[in-house]
């Protein structure tokens, strides 16, 4: 399904970003190996979550959606089995686009006793999964996999699984959450060591379930989550945030197109996923960011955001785990920017949903953008006028590559239209309507 961006006019108005794609997939995972009954507000209604929710009834649980119709969007129903208590699924279960639901899903799976067969797409199928296998082999679970560590993967998983110490070899909050949810049902104490901190909805919502979680912080900069296995933990009500990755679109475009001035409400600030807000505001971005009850140990807040000018800055490689989602759109504001904007410690970039690295700076020089590439860095020189836009960029199955360059063309001098805009879904249903209803000009292309 192509889409067409053309230039806009000043955004105005209101509006709440469907839920975050994280919470959403830990609230269901969660409450799916809790006893008793978990209700879930606010949850994405994202293929990538729906793949995570069929995945869960495939294991046992019981997952139901009560639809409260568009004023009082919906809740889910998770009826949790236990610690230990999943069952073997009868049938292959596909992932779909999302990493998340793959990484997640099989450490949780590589600590049951049964065998269980994982697939995706043919975006998720060329994503590296050694990097979960390694530690959970560990564990005593064993795979099976297509050359090079890729989907599909048949996990046959540990019937005594042992705990482990684990130093993750980069910083991935997937990899992480893998190893944490094969300690729930491994005796005794799983400590994952992380390079540098990554989101911690996982260590959150663990412990708002009623699970022991420590976490140290370590001299080189890094932490380590340690977490005491086979608790007995109950269903809870969650309320997720709405996705700040999400929010990244709507925010960035406001900046840029002259004018603007709008609201973004119940966005989830976790200062372990806000680095692009403090990049935007080094940039000179006016953000203001009025925070509000959190929800369940999760900070939520209202961003007002202007147009304004803004400038080029650095952006340290210590920084990327904060905004490694937000790359996309965090270039789109550069190539409006004065100045260059170099951004380094990207090569987690390379394994995403694309090849993010490339796709932006294929994008972007396409669009007349002057850019500089290197295997882990970009630099993107803004000239503080918008970019001469006229160009159909390639999606490559990324909801944030398309969703990014859709905000291009709303400021671009020619319209800028992406091939495919069906992976928004996997994060950002409904994307079209709000961002016209603020103001956007995105229309189906041919
Ligand atoms: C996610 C972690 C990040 C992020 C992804 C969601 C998560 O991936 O890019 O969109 O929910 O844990 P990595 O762990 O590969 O960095």
């Amino acid at each position: 399904m192509p889409l067409i961006s053309h230039r806009a006019g000043a955004l105005s108005g209101e509006g709440r970003v469907p839920g975050d794609k994280s919470i959403s997939h830990r609230a269901l995972i969660i409450g799916s190996v809790a006893v008793g009954e978990t209700s879930i507000r606010g949850l994405l209604g994202g293929e990538d979550v729906l793949r995570t929710a069929a995945a869960m009834r495939a294991l046992g649980a019981g997952v139901t959606f009560e639809d409260h119709g568009e004023a009082g969007g919906g809740v889910w129903r998770v009826v949790g089995r236990g610690v230990g208590g999943l069952v073997e699924p009868a049938a292959v279960l596909d992932m779909g686009n999302s990493g998340t639901a793959a990484r997640l899903l099989m450490g949780l799976a590589a600590a049951h006793p049964f065998s269980s067969v994982f697939t995706g797409d043919t975006s998720l199928s060329e994503r590296p999964m050694e990097r979960i296998m390694d530690p959970l082999r560990l564990m005593g679970a064993a795979f099976t996999a297509r050359s090079g560590g890729r989907l599909p993967i048949t996990v046959l998983g540990a019937a005594d699984p042992v705990p482990i110490d684990y130093e993750l070899p980069m910083a991935s909050a997937q990899v992480k959450s893998a190893v944490l949810l094969a300690g729930l049902n491994t005796p005794g104490r799983t400590r994952v060591a992380e390079p540098r901190p990554t989101r911690d909805h996982s260590e959150l919502m663990l412990r708002h379930f009623g699970a022991e979680v420590a976490v140290e912080s370590l001299d080189d900069g890094g932490r380590a989550i340690t977490l005491t296995g086979q608790p007995e933990i109950f269903g809870r009500d969650v309320v997720v945030p709405g996705d700040i990755s999400s929010a990244a679109f709507p925010l960035v475009a406001a900046l840029l197109v002259p004018g603007s001035d709008i609201m973004l409400t119940g966005v989830g600030v976790n200062p372990l996923r806000s680095g692009l807000l403090e990049t935007l505001q080094e940039m000179g971005a006016a953000i203001t960011v009025a925070e509000g009850p959190g929800e369940a140990g999760e900070p939520v807040a209202d961003l007002r955001v202007e147009a304004g000018p803004l400038r080029g800055v650095e952006v340290p490689p210590e920084r990327a785990p904060s905004m490694i989602d937000e790359y996309p759109v965090l270039a789109v504001a550069a190539a409006c920017a004065e100045g260059p904007t170099r951004m380094t410690g990207l090569s987690e970039l390379r394994v995403k949903e694309s090849d993010r690295l490339g796709a932006m700076a294929r994008g972007l020089a396409a669009c007349g953008v002057k850019i500089e590439e290197t295997a882990d860095s970009l630099t993107v020189h803004g000239t503080g006028r918008p970019p001469a836009g006229d160009a159909m960029i390639a999606a490559d199955l990324d909801h944030r590559i398309a969703m990014a360059f859709l905000v291009l063309g709303m400021i671009s001098a020619d319209p800028v239209g992406v091939d495919d805009g069906g992976p928004i879904a996997t994060s950002f249903p409904g994307f079209v309507p709000f961002m016209n209803g603020l103001g956007a000009a995105l229309a189906e292309g041919s």
